[in-house]
This record gives structure tokens, C-alpha cells and sequence, in this order.
């Protein structure tokens, strides 16, 4: 047990799944892994257990935003050993050619800030996403009807943001879409030696102001999961 995580030592997996929230965490693991356990729940934020064809997976929680998932991101390789950590989240698009339901594969992850700022001062680091997860991502999703794009993300500090400026330049630059977790995570992972992606469905889009109906979430969000699924065993 650690300050923010209820499990034992040895009920965490190397490979953790991570989605913002807590009960998509829950469906997720309900969904698609077998013999699903609950190993933590503190803070409501909700950790699975089960296995995926026969391999050890956890989904966890990260809440929202960079300061809560540096928690359990840093307690998830320290104290339990995780080795591979897969973020699946939700995405606004900003992109005309990105589309909603779409899924987004974060090559690298651009901020103006994270967690992480303070050990870098002036120096810019670029987050970037472990190349073989990446690669056997896209090959995943490829396999699938939905249409995917890999490229450069950015990881906000806001959801409701004031720097309409900012965003222009992103969408200027090829940034895919805006989330608010990748950054740190692939931050993190590449100073521990782990592996990291972040695997995204286009939820709404800054451009069009489109957002995804409730009821579609589901059964976009699940290729999400087996694209995150199938990259961490491409073998399986
Ligand atoms: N902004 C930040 N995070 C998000 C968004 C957004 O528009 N949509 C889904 N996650």
C-alpha cells in the first residue's frame, strides 16, 4: 500500500491502463478483462486487476489532469514496479481533418507546463511516446473501421481555456488535439526506464464545436481499450 493506492505488493501488473476516470476504469476492466479484481480504491479513484488473454493487466484511474496522474504514475513505478503504462483517454480535436470518434495516437505530447517543469527549468523537453508501443498501436488500429492519426498532441493545464492565441498556434503547427495527461506520463516513464503511450478518441472539437453523443461513447471508447490492449501484446 502506498499513500494514494490501496493495492498489496504483487496486485498491480507491469502493464496499466489509464483512463481519466475512475469508472470508466471499472467498465473497462469489467469489459474486457477476465477474473477483474478490485485492487485499490482510495479516493474513489478505482483500480482493476484481471488478465487479457492470459496476461496480467491493471486498469487504474489517473484523474484529470498532470498533478493527479504524476500521484499515481510515480506510486505505479516506484512502490508497485509497473513497466508499462497506457494512457486511454478523451481528446477535444483541433484539426479539420481530425474527425470526433476518431482515435489520436500521441507520437509526442507539447505543454506549457507540467509537473515535471521545475526539474527542467529553461530547458524544453520533448515527451515522447515509447516507439514500440506506437508502432504495434497503429498496427492495432489499423486492423480496425476507425479512422486513427498519429502526430503531436498537447497536454493542458485547463479544460475551460482563456488563450484562444495559443490553441490557433497549436492547430498552426499540426497539434491533433488537446487532452490533459500525456505530457507527464510519457515524462515520467522516460525518466524510470518504462514505457508509455497515450491512446485518445476525439470527444469534442475545438474547431467544429462538434461533441460526441453519450450514448456513441461506449463503443468508440472500447476500440480505444483494444488498441491499448493489443500494443501491449502485440502477441497475444
Ligand atoms: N480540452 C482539454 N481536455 C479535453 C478536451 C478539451 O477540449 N476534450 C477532452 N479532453
Amino acid at each position: 500500500m502506498t499513500v494514494h493506492i490501496g493495492a498489496e505488493k504483487g496486485e498491480i501488473a507491469e502493464t496499466v491502463l489509464m483512463p481519466g476516470d475512475p469508472y470508466r476504469a471499472r467498465w473497462a476492466a469489467e469489459t474486457f478483462l477476465d477474473n477483474p479484481k478490485l485492487v485499490s480504491e482510495v479516493r474513489g479513484m478505482l483500480g482493476y486487476t484481471g488478465t487479457w488473454r492470459g496476461n496480467p493487466v491493471t486498469i487504474h484511474g489517473s484523474g484529470m489532469g498532470m498533478p493527479s496522474l504524476s500521484i499515481y504514475v510515480n506510486e505505479l513505478i516506484r512502490d508497485f514496479g509497473a513497466k508499462t503504462l497506457i494512457r486511454i483517454g478523451s481528446c477535444g480535436g483541433m484539426q479539420e481533418t481530425v474527425g470526433i470518434r476518431d482515435v489520436i495516437l500521441a507520437m509526442t505530447a507539447s505543454s506549457v507546463s507540467t509537473p515535471s517543469r521545475g526539474i527542467f527549468r529553461e530547458f524544453n523537453f520533448a515527451p515522447s511516446a515509447d516507439w514500440g508501443l506506437l508502432s504495434a498501436a497503429a498496427k492495432a488500429a489499423a486492423a480496425k473501421e476507425t479512422t486513427t492519426h498519429i502526430g503531436g498532441i498537447y497536454s493542458s493545464d485547463v479544460f475551460y481555456d482563456e488563450r484562444p492565441d495559443l490553441n490557433e498556434q497549436m492547430t498552426r503547427h499540426g497539434i491533433l488535439g488537446v487532452e490533459m495527461e500525456a505530457a507527464e506520463l510519457y515524462t515520467l516513464a522516460l525518466r524510470y526506464g518504462c514505457r508509455a503511450l497515450a491512446v485518445l478518441t476525439v470527444s469534442d472539437h475545438l474547431l467544429t464545436g462538434e461533441a460526441l453523443p453519450a450514448e456513441d461513447r461506449e463503443t468508440t471508447f472500447g476500440d480505444m481499450v483494444e488498441i491499448a490492449l493489443q500494443a501491449a501484446f502485440p502477441d497475444a
